[in-house]
């Protein structure tokens, strides 16, 4: 961790920056199949509208379940968002919009997906995350083998 003091001048001065221009978006993953039903993405369409609703109310993060109408649930599609700590509101949610867009654009066949903004990050699977969601150790970005750890974990 960066010691208390530089850390927070710091987050003001990104925070600044922030406000005033549109997220950048960093790095996306896609995990493809051509098996997807079209209940799997109408329910990765469902959450991916969700988040941007939720983003504009929530505390800058959040996670939901889309459940399929099988029994089975085989369709069912898990996700979160996370805008960084000090990123709430409208901020959040700009950054959140741009990002589902560009998830919905860079992604179309993905049974798991991942996308990161400087700012945010909205994550999705098929597989429901087991025990506790840890949000924001996530926006610590070191690169591409981080973020493949992180699929590991979650899902
Ligand atoms: C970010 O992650 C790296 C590698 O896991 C770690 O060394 C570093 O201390 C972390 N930074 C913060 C601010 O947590
Ligand atoms: C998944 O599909 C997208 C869009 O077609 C492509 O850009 C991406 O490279 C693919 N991902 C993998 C891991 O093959
Ligand atoms: C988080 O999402 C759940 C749905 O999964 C919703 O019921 C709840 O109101 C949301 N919380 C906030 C703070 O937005
Ligand atoms: C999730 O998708 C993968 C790849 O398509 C598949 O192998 C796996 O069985 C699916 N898991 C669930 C819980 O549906």
């Amino acid at each position: 961790m960066i010691p208390i003091g530089i850390s927070l001048s710091f987050m003001f001065l990104l925070f600044t920056i922030a406000s005033a221009q549109p997220p950048i978006y960093m790095y996306n993953f896609c995990e493809n199949s051509t098996l997807l039903s079209s209940a799997y993405k109408d329910n990765v369409e469902t959450l991916l509208s969700w988040v941007t609703t939720d983003s504009f109310k929530s505390n800058g993060y959040n996670y939901t379940s889309v459940n399929s109408n099988n029994h089975n649930n085989d369709d069912a599609v898990y996700g979160l968002y996370s805008c960084r700590s000090d990123i709430t509101g409208y901020f959040c949610r700009f950054c959140i919009n741009s990002a589902a867009s560009e998830l919905t654009r860079r992604c179309p066949n993905a049974v798991r997906a991942i996308i990161w903004y400087d700012i945010c990050i909205i994550r999705y699977t098929n597989q429901s995350f087991s025990g506790q969601v840890s949000l924001s150790p996530i926006l610590n970005i070191t690169g591409t083998r981080k973020i493949k750890v992180m699929f590991q974990y979650g899902t």
